[in-house]
């Protein structure tokens, strides 16, 4: 007898198979038993019919627990009631692990308590469902920047530098050296484009961020593009592409997940209509101004009722473009006729989900550079590698970091990002 994952069910419709799975639930008559199963596939239910498996397989159905471990042997059916769609007829079962006293039980639980039980809640099919559009992202990525003819480079984690500002860095001991985690893999990843041309990133990052808000987490996962010889007009067809393609793939591939989640399928599609839209630093705070924020300036930066507001005005993900010099990292091009702005854009995504990507054209100019590393307070020596770039064969180059974790949200609908990553680190939050 074949051993499979339910996943497969369709190709085994009608054979006697084997799987391991666990209880989610169950429910039971007097001659029949109902079990909600999952294999780490999927959910499905599991029927045990007393007149087919007789009197002591019926009962060891009926008395198991939440979470037990099973072997389930039995028919692939089709279950045309079910979001799943098969199921199988039950003939045969095995206890692997008992289970006593599951704490997370159907009913409904606090976020504390469920966070607090990440290691189990991560078997509810909520949870199973985000990490399959987790998975999905991850999967789609690889596939778009190999096909465009990226290689990937992986930067350090341990690094001396701080491309995104000294106030949010992880310090550690290196031997007897200070060190950081990795904020962002940019420098190296310039370095890595004028080695390979176009390259990407995918890695975590760091950052000891006080913010305890809906899209922050202290650890999360970003994919780095960095394209030489590219200016940042084409950069930003790179990053809609991109984005779109992600939307794309999650639509054809999550069915399931969206159904689970209840994402609307008609709202993601939008988003895989190009060109996004784009507007400037100066016109969005204009239009918030005109619309009665009256705590935004000319040089501020937006937080998020103001990024909430200018998407709200689009109903796809929106470029903001050029911001001021003075909020932005040391890194960014100058604008050619204006001394307060940057060429940069920050990425925004529709439904109030916020600042997706960031990125920008580099500053390629020696002088400019250090005059910049000076001016944000940093140590040039720390900085003589990457100032290197800028001495053999400096040339024009592009590139962004997307928030894997804020495009997951995003994407599945959900409500907060410490739902996306399947060990969110928090402010006050390591365990488990
Ligand atoms: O805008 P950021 O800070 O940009 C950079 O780090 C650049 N060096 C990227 C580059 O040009 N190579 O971060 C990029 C993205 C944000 O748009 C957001 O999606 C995500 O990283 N991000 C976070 N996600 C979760 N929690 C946090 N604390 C995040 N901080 C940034
Ligand atoms: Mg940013």
């Amino acid at each position: 007898m074949e051993s499979i994952q339910i996943l497969d069910a369709k190709k085994h419709v009608g054979e006697t198979v084997q799987i391991g799975a666990w209880v989610a639930n169950k429910r039971s008559s007097g001659k029949i038993a109902f079990l909600q199963l999952r294999d780490g596939t999927a959910y499905f239910q599991g029927i045990v019919v007393k007149s087919e498996v007789g009197e002591e397989v019926f009962q060891l159905a009926k008395n198991l627990n939440q979470e037990t471990a099973v072997l389930v042997t039995g028919e692939i059916r089709e279950d045309s009631r079910s979001k799943f769609g098969y199921e199988i007829g039950i003939s045969g079962l095995e206890v692997v692990g008992e289970s006593h006293d599951y704490p997370i039980t159907p009913k409904e639980h606090g976020t504390d308590f469920l966070m607090d039980h990440r290691h189990l809640w991560l078997r509810s099919s909520k949870q199973h469902a985000i990490m399959q559009i987790r998975n999905e992202i991850i999967r789609a990525t690889y596939e778009f920047f190999n096909k465009n003819g990226f290689i990937k480079i992986d930067p350090p984690i341990l690094t001396g530098s701080a491309p995104e500002g000294t106030t949010d860095l992880f310090e550690t001991n290196y031997f007897d050296q200070k060190a950081y985690l990795s904020q962002s893999g940019q420098l190296y990843m310039e370095a890595a484009a004028m080695a390979f041309g176009k390259v990407f990133s995918f890695g975590p990052t760091f950052r000891a961020e006080k913010s305890k808000t809906r899209r922050h987490l202290i650890e999360f996962w970003m994919i780095e593009p960095e394209m030489a010889f590219m200016h940042q007009e084409e950069s930003l067809e790179v990053q809609e592409q991109y984005v779109a393609f992600l939307v794309q793939n999650v639509l054809d591939n999550c069915d399931y997940a969206l159904d689970v989640l209840g994402r609307d399928r008609e709202v993601l599609k939008k988003y895989t209509k190009l060109p996004f839209p784009r507007i400037s630093y100066d016109d969005a705070v204009a239009l918030l101004q005109k619309n009665g924020f009256d705590d935004i300036q000319w040089g501020d930066d937006f937080g998020s009722p103001h990024e909430t507001f200018i998407a709200n005005s689009f109903d796809q993900p929106v470029f903001i473009l050029n911001y001021p010099k003075a909020i932005k990292p040391f890194y960014m091009k100058p604008h050619p006729t204006r001394e307060d702005v940057v060429i940069c854009a920050d990425m925004i995504a529709p439904e109030g989900y916020g600042e997706i990507i960031g990125g920008s054209e580099r500053a390629i100019d020696h002088e400019y550079l250090l005059e910049q590393i000076h001016a944000h307070g940093l140590d040039e020596n720390e900085y003589s590698w990457y100032l290197d770039l800028r001495k053999y064969g400096s040339v024009p180059h592009t590139g962004f970091g997307l928030g894997l974790e804020r495009t997951v949200t995003w994407l599945s609908g959900i409500e907060h990002v410490r739902e996306s990553i399947p060990f969110p680190r928090l402010l006050n939050r390591i365990y488990p």
